[in-house]
């Protein structure tokens, strides 16, 4: 069953019905100021961190869970209705909702009442617009009255749920005009404030919550709403929200458009006051004065959908296939600029108040996301290197705005560091910009510590190296890729953190997983060690490298497949021996994807154990059989139920690396089956199974042990949208990045033959078409035959490709 349909002309997905089996959510802004917003208008605006500068108000674990946001009723006599169906919730004879590239548009009738609503953030701007246009399709002239509402946070969202003896005393606001400034704190500490306005005369406003609620009401009938006129409250303290009423006459036919702006403002110090305390609103109004008519409006919206056709014309892939097209042209890669933007910081499911952004998955985040900005890959490379200590260990997470490294969870994750290597080499494959390796980074953001990044880089492969366990493969530290994977936890108490628990530099436990890391990264690290001169440190580390290939084809190996780990008693994890958690996913697709045991032919037994226990209908499930009892010595990974989570579910980030390993030993048929499985778009008619957004990856689908068997769960923020693109777009269809040109190696499918990519690539396009004919075999370059894969770098703005298969 679906609940809407892919536009696929206008990169939309549409969504026909409020009554998702979740809220169906997308992302507003691209660099500065974002706002989260579902398929009935929820969700919340920040700017930068939705943690420490939180515009407006998200109430968790509310019941619906989706009530606020963006709140807009129309009052047309005795009828109450909003355009996103929320909040009013009154029936609507029409419902669209259309999440497209950085925005959403809602178009509903009521009585002959057409609303469309469009919200979006502007290119390089700090605020959300939501343009409002109401036509009156009746016979009869309308007198609507409409409201807005909006729900001011008290900055800090953490403090704002929390400090409720302060937090009710210290609200300010100022009304000037159709224009409502919040600007609590800023008589203190505080250099920022935010407006919200409408580009007309207001017939009234509210900002204080209990006056335009009313007593013991809800956001679906507010008392001035349903008296049909505001309460003009200021507020002081309490509460304090943002509410327009403007009177709307329509005669038959007629349309009339309102541009609603929620804007966000930094003043310097020294320039904050107007006059005693009044603020200064000059930065405001000229944000104001810049989209007060619908031609700016118009004209930043459509810089909007260019600036999106731009990004998304550098790999753009025609086949036969729509699913596929519309998922490597809009979707994997839209997914990617969020994740991009957000890590695990702010979605339905993560808080935002939490995490920040992680090292590991920004590092991954990265490799989706080089090719489409790559400055800004460049700067978050220096920013996630900053946060690294001497030792080449690194802080786990850091805070977007402050960008220093989170003390509560602190380090020891030991497979971080060389994330770092995955993604520097990926930037410089993609950008050829080796002047990134002596940009000078600072160790732990310490002034004076700076070395160039390469050190970094040489720091992250020999924290590896010199932290190895008694088989010779890495320490785990407290956990690798997989955080549920606790080996020197040992917690007993309900509450304590599987991840800061426990002594994190357990000398024995040790990952099979980091070691397929180390070999696939140490050798792009030696490859880079020789582009750049560096010939004898490229032969230490292939040794080291070897080394640790034949601990795990000694050590590593179960027979069938890849072992997991070893714990701190020296088990093994991911065995045969085991009784439960006997294989898991990640070594089988990171040793085969490192080429671990290939002579030996382990790749293709690991893959086959895979297909035998892991695959189910809708992908590859982490690992079997599922635990049934907490195992103390393996930490949270038991704790979660049967075929949920780490614990048996599809683990949606790591199927990708099995359909990367699959084209390592050749199998395309493998590959794209296994990236069809868990693909958003190939599950789209199974959505009332699957509940998530049939547009986005979720991180993890129920397993065949959970009673909800294919139920999704924390859509949008994975590791998954770079991995699927990297697997699909270079593993798969073969258009791959290398330091020395752009590579053409497609490992199809049977049924994929036929398709054509248009890829820009260091200053070149290249058309590359992909053809079955045996009696030709191989790779033409501007029609010449060429020898193996590679197009070398070239001066050339245009080049035609052929690839015959
Ligand atoms: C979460 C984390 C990621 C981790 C994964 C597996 O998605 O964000 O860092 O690798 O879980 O535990
Ligand atoms: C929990 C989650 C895991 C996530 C981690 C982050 O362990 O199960 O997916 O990576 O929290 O701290």
């Amino acid at each position: 069953m679906k609940y809407g349909y892919f536009d696929d002309p206008n990169r939309e997905y549409v969504i026909t019905t409020p009554e998702t089996p979740l809220p169906w959510i997308n992302y507003l802004g691209n660099d500065g100021f974002y706002g989260l917003i579902s398929n009935t208008a929820g969700g919340y605006d920040f700017y930068r961190d939705a943690k420490l500068r939180r515009i407006t108000r998200f109430r968790y674990n509310n019941v619906p869970n989706d009530f606020g946001g963006r709140m807009y009723y129309i009052k047309d006599g005795d009828t109450v209705w909003s355009p996103a169906f929320l909040p009013a919730g009154t029936a609507l004879d029409s419902y669209e909702c259309r999440h497209g590239m950085g925005y959403t548009t809602f178009t509903s009738v009521k009585n002959s009442v057409e609303a469309k609503l469009t919200a979006f953030v502007p290119l390089g701007d700090s605020c959300e617009l939501n343009m409002l246009d109401l036509v009156n399709n009746s016979g009869e002239t309308k007198e609507l009255t409409v409201f807005s509402c909006i729900e001011w946070c008290l900055w800090n969202a953490v403090d704002d749920a929390n400090n409720y003896q302060r937090n009710l005393s210290i609200g300010e606001l100022e009304v000037i005009g159709s224009t409502i400034y919040h600007k609590t704190e800023y008589r203190e500490r505080r250099n920022h404030y935010a407006f919200f306005t409408v580009n007309t005369d207001v017939a009234g406003f509210d900002t204080d919550r209990d006056t335009f609620l009313g007593a013991r009401r809800f956001w679906n009938d507010p008392v001035v709403v349903e008296n049909g006129k505001s309460g003009d409250s200021v507020a002081s303290g309490w509460y304090p929200i943002a509410s327009h009423s403007i009177k709307v006459k329509l005669a038959p036919g007629e349309k009339k458009s309102f541009i609603f702006q929620l804007g966000y403002v930094e003043v310097d110090r020294d320039k904050k006051w107007e006059s005693k305390g009044v603020i200064n609103k000059a930065p405001a109004k000229a944000l104001i004065e810049k989209y007060n008519s619908e031609a700016a409006c118009d004209k930043a919206f459509a810089d909007l959908a260019a600036y999106w056709s731009n990004l998304l014309s550098i790999y753009h892939l025609e086949s036969g296939n729509d699913k596929l097209n519309r998922m490597v042209n809009i979707w994997h890669q839209y997914q990617c600029m969020v994740t991009f933007n957000m890590s695990r910081s702010a979605s339905y499911w993560e808080t935002g108040t939490g995490r920040g952004m992680g090292f590991r998955d920004s590092c991954q985040d990265l490799l989706g996301f080089m090719h489409l900005v790559p400055d800004r890959a460049r700067a978050r490379i220096i920013d996630i290197a900053s946060i690294q200590f001497e030792n080449g260990s690194t802080y786990h997470q850091y805070q977007p705005l402050t960008k220093r490294g989170n003390a509560d969870i602190g380090g020891g994750f030991n497979d971080d560091p060389l994330w770092l290597v995955a993604c520097t080499c990926a930037y410089i494959r993609e950008t050829g910009d080796f002047t990134i390796l002596d940009h000078p980074t600072p160790f732990n953001n310490v002034e004076g510590s700076e070395k160039p990044l390469l050190e970094h880089l040489r720091r992250s492969v020999n924290f590896t190296i010199n932290n190895k366990g008694p088989h010779g493969l890495p320490l785990i530290g407290r956990a690798d890729w997989n955080d549920c994977l606790n080996l020197n936890c040992f917690s007993y108490e309900p509450g304590e953190s599987f991840q800061t628990f426990g002594p994190s530099e357990g000398p024995v436990a040790e990952s099979v997983f980091i070691a397929g890391m180390f070999v696939k990264y140490g050798l792009e690290y030696a490859d880079l060690c020789d582009h750049i001169g560096l010939a004898d440190e490229a032969a230490t580390i292939r040794n080291e490298v070897n080394n640790v290939k034949t601990a795990t084809e000694q050590f590593g190996w179960d027979g069938e497949w890849f072992v997991r780990a070893y714990d701190a008693n020296g088990n093994k994890v991911g065995s045969d021996e085991c009784e439960e958690g006997k294989i898991f996913i990640e070594p089988q697709g990171f040793c085969t994807m490192a080429g671990i045991g290939q002579e030996k032919g382990y790749g293709r037994k690991a893959l086959d154990s895979v297909k035998k226990y892991l695959v189910n209908d809708y992908g590859v499930e982490i690992l079997a059989p599922c635990y049934t009892t907490y195992h103390v010595e393996l930490g949270e990974i038991s704790s979660y139920p049967p075929g949920y989570k780490e614990n048996g579910a599809i683990f949606t980030h790591n199927n990708p690396w099995v359909s990367v390993a699959a084209t390592v030993i050749g199998d395309g048929d493998m590959a794209f089956d296994i990236y069809k499985r868990s693909c958003p778009a190939f599950l789209e008619d199974v959505s009332e199974i699957h509940r998530t957004e049939p547009y986005v990856y979720s991180q993890m689908i129920a397993g065949r042990s959970a009673p909800r068997y294919g139920e999704a769960k924390n859509s949008f923020l994975t590791g998954t949208a770079a991995w699927a693109f990297v697997d699909i777009s270079q593993a798969i269809l073969g258009i791959t990045p290398t330091l020395d040109g752009l590579s053409v190696k497609p490992c199809l499918p049977a049924d994929l033959d036929d398709y054509t990519v248009t890829r820009r690539y260091r200053g070149c396009e290249y058309h590359i078409h992909v053809l079955k004919d045996p009696a030709k075999k191989g790779l033409y370059v501007d029609g010449t035959a060429t020898e193996g894969n590679l197009i070398p770098i070239n001066d050339a703005s245009e080049i035609e490709v052929e690839y015959y298969i």
